[in-house]
């Protein structure tokens, strides 16, 4: 369908035309064009050719957040690199769409996907076991993507109808940020019940926050499976006790309210962050970390909780 793959590059600031009567006419019926009904007609096959991508995937596991710079993507991309490490085949899907920087984490920054052919786009091989795909490999250059709600979900389902896994064993899917309309229809392409980790800080405590979050995952048909707290303290430099970094209690205040646990607390190491800008993901360093070692561990604990069943 070479009409669905202009769409994969929309133009920046150009819109999907509207189903809709005229705008600011929302009472108008107004009977469906030939147009119309092609659209949805396409809109249908996409959503189907989507259901045969997830069907490739034994188990999907969203990883969401209230905001973002909480460590989404450090979750995401070290519990993918773990999962692969353990032996299992393992899809990451980076579906932010104003800093898609999975790519940098595991060194595929500037990376592209190639196509299988004119229908089919094949994820990148990350690393051993680990194939990846993200918005980052749609951007030429710097560009920043500044595509518009409905572009994105267009662009999203189009992206993941597209890809050719074969098989996954487990598919980790870095959402976008926040509980904006742009994480909801990342979200919602997936079925209901698909497994969701959140993650948080100790100082997000807001009762609006950890309402909201709640609320993101149950309008979503999202399984929370778990709270990791990320931040949470860290090994005082001079000496070598622990100390609360941002004090709060956010894992547990979000934990309770969403009727689940907090699966692991991370603690702040501060060489992570440089060693993942330069493609090291925390679980891959030498020697290894605090953090890294209970990104490990969770993986395991995941293995057991969600992959077994
Ligand atoms: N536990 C941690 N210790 C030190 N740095 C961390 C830790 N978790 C995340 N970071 C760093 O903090 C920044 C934000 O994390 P990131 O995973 O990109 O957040 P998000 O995806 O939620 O925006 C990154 O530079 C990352 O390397
Ligand atoms: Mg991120
Ligand atoms: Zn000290």
């Amino acid at each position: 369908m070479p009409d669905d793959h202009e769409e994969l590059s929309p133009p920046p600031g150009q819109d999907e035309p509207s189903p809709a009567g005229p705008a600011g006419d929302p009472d108008s019926v107004v009977p469906a064009t030939e147009a119309q009904k092609e659209q949805a007609k396409r809109q249908f096959e996409l959503k189907m050719r989507v259901r045969e991508t997830l069907d490739d995937i034994d188990q999907t596991i969203c990883i969401m957040s209230g905001k973002g710079g909480v460590g989404k993507s450090t979750l995401a991309v070290n519990l993918a690199v773990a999962f692969a490490q353990a032996g299992l085949d393992t899809g990451l899907g980076d579906f932010d769409f104003t800093n898609p920087n999975d790519p940098t984490m595991l060194g595929l920054s500037g990376e592209h996907m190639e196509a299988y052919d004119e229908d089919l786009v094949k994820p990148k091989q990350a690393r051993d076991n680990l194939r990846m795909v993200s918005t980052g490999f749609l951007v030429e250059g710097e560009a920043p993507i500044a595509w518009r709600g409905p572009i994105k979900m267009g662009v999203m389902r189009q992206f993941l109808a597209d890809l050719k896994w074969d098989h996954l064993d487990v598919f980790v899917v870095d959402l976008p940020p926040g509980t904006s309309d742009e994480a909801l229809s990342v979200a919602q392409t997936f079925p209901s019940g698909t497994p969701c980790i959140i993650v948080t800080t100790p100082q997000e405590t807001s009762a609006e926050n950890v309402r909201q979050n709640v609320e993101f995952c149950e309008k979503n048909g999202l399984e929370v499976v778990g709270v990791v707290e990320n931040f949470a303290g860290m090994r005082c430099p001079s000496c070598g006790d622990h100390v609360e970094a941002f004090p709060g209690d956010g894992g547990d205040r979000l934990a309770r309210e969403a009727g689940t646990e907090v699966l692991t607390r991370l603690p702040l190491v501060p060489a992570i962050s440089q060693a993942q800008d330069e493609g090291t993901p925390a679980v891959e360093m030498e020697p290894s970390n605090a953090a890294g070692d209970r990104l490990v561990e969770l993986a395991d604990d995941l293995q057991d909780r969600v992959l077994a069943n």
